[in-house]
This record gives structure tokens, C-alpha cells and sequence, in this order.
């Protein structure tokens, strides 16, 4: 019997105790032994519910049982969870997490603490919610150079993104919509101001690299000032909008960003719509390869949370190695980072002057009252605005082809 403790039964805790119970005989094919839920933590109590059976109050007496094998961490947020992994793993018990917010700001020395203590920390289920991406970056995607990485990262904001296209409605309206259905958060600042796909990017880079990539250096950018005008053009042009986090390796230097890009036709992410997620690495030997599934939800998350699992059983709850060292890589200047862009200015009959400015532009069918155009030259942020310096600048959007 492999006994697992799951902290937390909220969306994905149910989720992974539905999963373990439900696929037990897919869990014992690889695992070659029963897997068994011995303690559901919370403080919550669920009448009637099966998991009372196995519902206790006191982390102690977790940590204390050492027939418990496998922790599952699925709190969210960094406290108590950041005290509660440290504690499992030093009492020699393996941990498996979904948080993303802990693995970002911990991932490298929690790693370090699961070797020393010879158990391995698992997280597969921290980005992308179903999508098997981190062990394939661990264990399939091994003999390549990653010099770029292009996802959708965020559930939410594609939905958002998503209706806001199919049905015409501005931010406010589908974020209400989305509210009210349960797709987004009751404060849903982390997910539209980007914040959540942020710690995404950055644990895929960690991986990429092998180093610490800190989320509070990747310059970051939501949706929320996405209007219906941008939305408008994006489908005139048949340009989709989405929020990409992204890493590129140019000349040696690691570059991340999460920000809304309008999509070309050759785009890759481009048809990816609602809360899927999906990922597009690019390597120097495979060339590009792409990950597609549900980011978020209950199971989904689950699956990939009891993955984990599986492998800590499978492994004998042994040290799964994880290169990913504290020592920080030093990002390049976003500043310097250049992009063709969409612009919307104030103002009709600009054309001229637009055309004296810049050397090539696409003009799009513009709303009345405004000029729009596509920027042939790829220019950084700062000398966009420099070019555009007199004008009352509506909107612009970095183009990713
Ligand atoms: N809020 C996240 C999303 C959940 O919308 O993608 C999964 O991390």
C-alpha cells in the first residue's frame, strides 16, 4: 500500500481524491501496489461527504504517521504551504504540489531540501493544469538547446479573450459572465493582470535554464485595458489577441515577458481558444513542438497532480533529480526588446504624417475618429513612444508572427 496525505479539499484536493478512488486500477498498473488516501487535511468539515472518513484537522498527525509516503500539497498560496512541504519533506516524506506562487518563489530550494532528505518534490500540475509539460522538459526534452518558448498560459484570460471576440463584449461584461459561472476568480487580479501566467513563464524557465528565473523580474503585462475597439480590429485583421508568456534566448541572453500579442496567420498559438492551454518550445535539434490541453479545472489539475504520484510511487519515493539551481539567472532589458506593433491613434486623416514617421506601415479599416496601423519595423517599447510622441496613442499591441 503507497498512503498519500492530501492538504487542502478544495477544487483540486477533490479533485485528486476523486482521481486516486476513481483510476485506482490505472494508479496499481504502473504503481504495481495500491494507492491509498490515508489523511485529507483541512479545517473545513464535509458532512456526509466519503472523505470524512479520512478527514483530520492537525498536520501532526500527518507528519508523524510514516507509513504516509506522499504529501500532496494543494493549499495554494505561499503560507502555511511553503512551512507545511518543508516540514513533509523533512520528515522524509515526498511532496507533490499544484502551487504555482510556491514553486516560483521556492521551486529551487525546496528542490535542494527534497535532496538532501533523499525525496523527491514534484510539481507538474503548477503550469499548464493538465498538459504533461514540466517531466516532458525533464525527461523528453533532453538533448536540445531551448532558445524559445511561446504559451498561453492562463485559462482565464483566454476565455476572456475568447468571448470577447466570439460575442462582442467588452472586458467587463465577459469577466462578469466568467464570475458568475465560476471561470474566474472573485478577485481575478492575478489571473488579467497577468500575474499568474508570470510565475508560469518563470518556472518553465527555471527548467529551461536550470537556474533560478525570479517572477519579479519578468516585466509583466495583463489584459484588463484590452478594449472592444482592440478586440475590433484584432478581428478584422483575423489577428487573434492573446496573452503570451514567452522566453527567448538571444546571443547567450535569457529574455521573459507576459503581455498581449496580436497573433499572425503562421502562429502556432493562434487557434488556441477558451481556458485551453498550450505551450510551443522551440529547440535547436527538434526544431518546434507544441503541448495543447485544459490549463485548469478540477480534474485535469488532478491528473497531472496524481501523475506525481505515480512517479514518487513508481521511483520508491527515492531523491527525482530536478535540475534547477538557486543561483539566478540575470534577465535581459525588456526595454530593448523589439516587436512590430499595432497602434490606434486619436485622430483621423493621420495617414500622412503616420507615413512620415515611420518607414513602413500597414494601415488597417479604421473606427471613426482614429488611425490604425501595423508598424513594418520592429521597434522596442521605449522607441515606439518616442516615435509616437504629439499623438494621443489609444492603443498598441506587440505583434507576434
Ligand atoms: N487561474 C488559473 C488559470 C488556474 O485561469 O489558468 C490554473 O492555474
Amino acid at each position: 500500500m503507497f498512503n498519500v496525505a492530501i492538504l487542502g479539499y478544495g477544487t483540486v484536493g477533490s479533485g485528486v481524491f476523486k482521481v486516486i478512488n476513481d483510476n485506482a486500477d490505472v494508479l496499481k498498473k504502473f504503481v504495481k501496489d495500491d494507492v491509498n488516501v490515508k489523511y485529507v487535511l483541512d479545517l473545513r468539515e464535509f458532512p456526509g461527504n466519503p472523505v470524512e472518513k479520512v478527514l483530520v484537522h492537525d498536520y501532526d498527525i500527518i507528519l508523524k504517521d510514516d507509513e504516509v509516503k506522499c504529501v500532496v500539497e494543494v493549499m495554494g498560496g505561499i503560507e502555511p504551504a511553503n512551512t507545511f512541504v518543508r516540514k513533509a519533506i523533512a520528515s522524509g516524506k515526498s511532496v507533490c504540489t499544484s502551487n504555482k506562487e510556491l514553486v516560483a518563489k521556492y521551486g529551487a530550494e525546496i528542490l535542494a531540501l527534497a535532496k538532501e532528505n533523499n525525496v523527491s518534490f514534484l510539481f507538474e500540475a503548477s503550469v499548464g493544469g493538465g498538459i504533461p509539460l514540466l517531466r516532458a522538459i525533464n525527461e523528453s526534452l533532453t538533448a536540445d538547446n531551448f532558445d524559445s518558448v511561446a504559451g498561453i498560459l492562463n485559462g482565464t484570460t483566454n476565455y476572456i479573450l475568447t468571448k470577447m471576440s466570439t460575442e462582442d463584449l467588452s472586458f467587463d461584461e465577459v469577466l462578469k459572465r466568467a464570475q458568475e459561472k465560476g471561470y474566474a476568480e472573485r478577485n481575478p487580479e492575478a489571473d488579467v493582470e497577468g500575474y499568474d501566467a508570470c510565475r508560469k513563464i518563470a518556472i518553465i524557465s527555471s527548467l529551461i535554464t536550470g537556474k533560478q528565473v525570479n517572477f519579479e523580474d519578468i516585466s509583466t503585462e495583463g489584459i484588463s485595458h484590452i478594449s472592444k475597439e482592440d478586440i475590433y480590429y484584432s478581428r478584422n485583421m483575423n489577428m487573434p489577441i492573446k496573452l503570451l508568456g514567452l522566453m527567448k534566448k538571444i546571443d547567450g541572453v535569457v529574455y521573459a515577458m507576459v503581455a498581449p500579442f496580436m497573433l499572425g496567420e503562421e502562429h502556432s498559438l493562434r487557434n488556441v481558444d477558451g481556458v485551453y492551454n498550450a505551450v510551443n518550445f522551440h529547440g535547436d535539434m527538434l526544431g518546434n513542438v507544441m503541448f495543447y490541453g485544459k490549463g485548469a479545472g478540477s480534474l485535469p489539475t488532478a491528473s497531472a497532480v496524481v501523475s506525481d504520484v505515480v512517479e514518487i510511487a513508481k521511483n520508491g519515493g527515492k531523491n527525482i533529480d530536478i535540475p534547477w539551481d538557486k543561483e539566478c539567472v540575470s534577465l535581459g532589458d525588456m526595454a530593448s526588446f523589439k516587436a512590430k506593433f499595432f497602434v490606434r491613434l486619436e485622430g483621423a486623416d493621420l495617414d500622412d504624417k503616420v507615413k512620415s514617421i515611420f518607414n513602413g506601415v500597414t494601415f488597417a479599416e479604421h473606427l471613426q475618429g482614429e488611425t490604425a496601423f501595423i508598424t513594418e519595423e520592429e521597434f522596442s517599447a521605449p522607441e515606439l513612444q518616442s516615435k509616437l510622441e504629439g499623438f494621443k496613442v489609444l492603443s498598441t499591441i506587440r505583434i507576434a508572427e
